[in-house]
């Protein structure tokens, strides 16, 4: 099975709201793309980043797995939402932004599949158009690694979270949530993401043969770098 089919019905409760996320991501296109009205946003999920950003936005969503758009559909009936895989996107028309979030990126394990994503974008964006996509850095997966398990209860669910790995920048998220049933009975529900990482001075190298203009951003205010919490790149003028 693919990865989210089990975890989609907890991703909501378990990520929470993605109003921060939303306010950054439309910061950095007002500033960068101030006409923008038309945006994409590849890897959705389950839709609570795209809800925000539709009140700004004429939005369309895309994303691999159908049981997460299965959730977007029901909390935004009325957008487009697509099934398709980021490495080999095929829609049909362009877009002023388009945004990919919260290290979705970062679930593609080759760097060739991160080129084609690249390539896919750039020939779906218009002249103007802008790409902004985040990722989780080798320095923060390692962090998480080496530390301790997340553990939380939401209502009466257990959710843990560990991250482990970190051999060639590959890491897993694995997921247990002991999802409450009857009185003491929990059912035990087991999910893992896998995650890679690449260096921020090869993913700019690839994006500026696609895009005149590409930065990098630390939402936190430090000098970007492997060691960041998460990164955002802002890429526009692409080529050709
Ligand atoms: C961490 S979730 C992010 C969801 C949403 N962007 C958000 O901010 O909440 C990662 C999403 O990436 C999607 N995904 C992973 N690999 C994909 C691929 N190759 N093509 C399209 N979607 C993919 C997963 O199905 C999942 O919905």
């Amino acid at each position: 099975m693919q990865s989210y089919g089990k975890f989609s019905k907890f991703y909501d409760q378990v990520m929470g709201d993605r109003s921060a996320a939303a306010n950054y991501i439309r910061d950095l296109i007002e500033v960068h793309h101030p006409n923008a009205k038309t945006l994409l946003e590849v890897a959705c999920g389950t839709g609570g980043l795209l809800g925000r950003l539709s009140e700004s936005y004429d939005v369309t969503g895309l994303d691999r797995s159908r049981p997460m758009l299965a959730i977007a559909k029901q909390r935004l009936p009325n957008i487009q939402l697509l099934q398709q895989d980021m490495t080999s996107l095929r829609i049909g028309r362009r877009f002023d932004a388009i945004v990919c979030a919260f290290d979705s990126i970062n679930h593609l394990q080759g760097f060739s599949d991160w080129r084609k994503t690249f390539r896919g974008v750039a020939a779906h964006i218009n002249t103007d158009g802008l790409f902004v996509f985040d990722v989780n850095t080798t320095g923060k997966l390692q962090r998480l690694a080496d530390g301790p398990a997340w553990v939380k209860q939401f209502d009466r669910d257990l959710v843990v979270i560990k991250v482990i790995g970190g051999k060639g920048n590959k890491f897993t998220w694995d997921v247990k949530i002991f999802a409450h049933r009857k009185r003491d009975d929990y059912q035990l529900i087991h999910e893992t993401i896998e995650e890679r990482t690449f260096r921020m001075q090869r993913i700019l190298v690839t994006l500026r043969s696609h895009f005149r203009m590409v930065k990098v951003f630390d939402p936190e205010g430090k000098r970007p770098s492997d060691r960041s919490e998460r990164l955002y790149f802002v890429c526009g003028r692409r080529r050709g």
